[in-house]
């Protein structure tokens, strides 16, 4: 596995190189495969990226309908909820993609089919996911991952005990150190069973995140940042502000 480090002027060209880089992959992935799934992330970085690609010309290079997309976390709130990730991407970019609704698995809100039962939510994505693959979780070709100030990625915390779940797939998390406190998370294998993981991170708030996940403190916890990686590649795209010192 190779870890690459991509660092862009601002947060603007962060997510416009991203954004090309991630069409070009999934015509890759289409061309290979006959189909490219593609795990979707919240917070600004992950919208930034997706309003970049919905802005793009190149964007029309895709069949969309050859296209997966699922979420590696979702925060568990009302679908109509600003909060909910869905509900950002869909404005952000699928509503401007011609796609298959069908190939748009996103996780169940707190007003779903499960009411408000987190749990039982997380294990309907679980059965989701290995409908989709096929009877197994997909082999995701690209996860988009935001990095909290914290070093989290998805909804998997530093400290938290959704990190260390090794037999589930999806899980629920409470008590969510960022806000809303109850949500929904692909777990650590999952994620890392990926062909590649591309970690998005701009700003001084990331700058210590990003030290430590690329350089780890002896004696420190790793950071989820820095367990997090694909299986053939790990990208991390990160503006000057929150880039290591060259
Ligand atoms: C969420 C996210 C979360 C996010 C990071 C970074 O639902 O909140 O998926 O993991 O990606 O917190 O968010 P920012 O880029 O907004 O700092």
């Amino acid at each position: 596995m190779t870890r690459q480090l991509l660092v862009h002027d601002t947060p603007q060209t962060l997510a416009a190189a991203a954004a090309a880089r991630l069409v070009t992959e999934v015509v890759d992935a289409i061309a290979a495969r006959g189909r490219a799934h593609v795990v979707l992330t919240g917070g600004s970085n992950g919208n930034a990226l997706m309003a970049a690609l919905a802005a793009s010309p190149a964007r029309t290079a895709v069949d969309w309908h050859r296209v997966d997309f699922y979420w590696g976390d979702e925060r568990f709130v009302p679908a109509d909820d600003d909060d909910r990730n869905e509900k950002q991407a869909r404005a952000a970019l699928l509503d401007a993609l011609d796609l298959d609704p069908r190939t748009v698995h996103a996780m169940p809100p707190s007003d779903g089919p499960d009411g408000d039962d987190v749990d039982a939510a997380a294990n309907r994505y679980a059965a989701d996911l290995v409908a989709a693959g096929g009877g197994a979780v997909p082999e995701f070709d690209v996860v988009l991952l935001g990095v909290g100030p914290d070093g989290h990625v998805a909804s998997l915390f530093p400290g938290h005990p959704g990190l260390a779940v090794g037999d589930h797939s999806v899980i629920a998390v409470r008590e969510s150190p960022k806000p809303p406190p109850t949500r929904i998370t692909l777990t650590m294998p999952v994620l890392c069973s990926s062909r590649q993981v591309w970690l998005l991170a701009s700003g001084a708030g990331k700058a210590e995140a990003v030290a430590k996940a690329l350089t780890p403190v002896p004696g420190e916890p790793t950071l989820p940042a820095r367990r997090v990686h694909g299986e053939q590649r790990t990208l991390w795209f990160l503006d000057r502000e929150s880039a290591p010192a060259p």
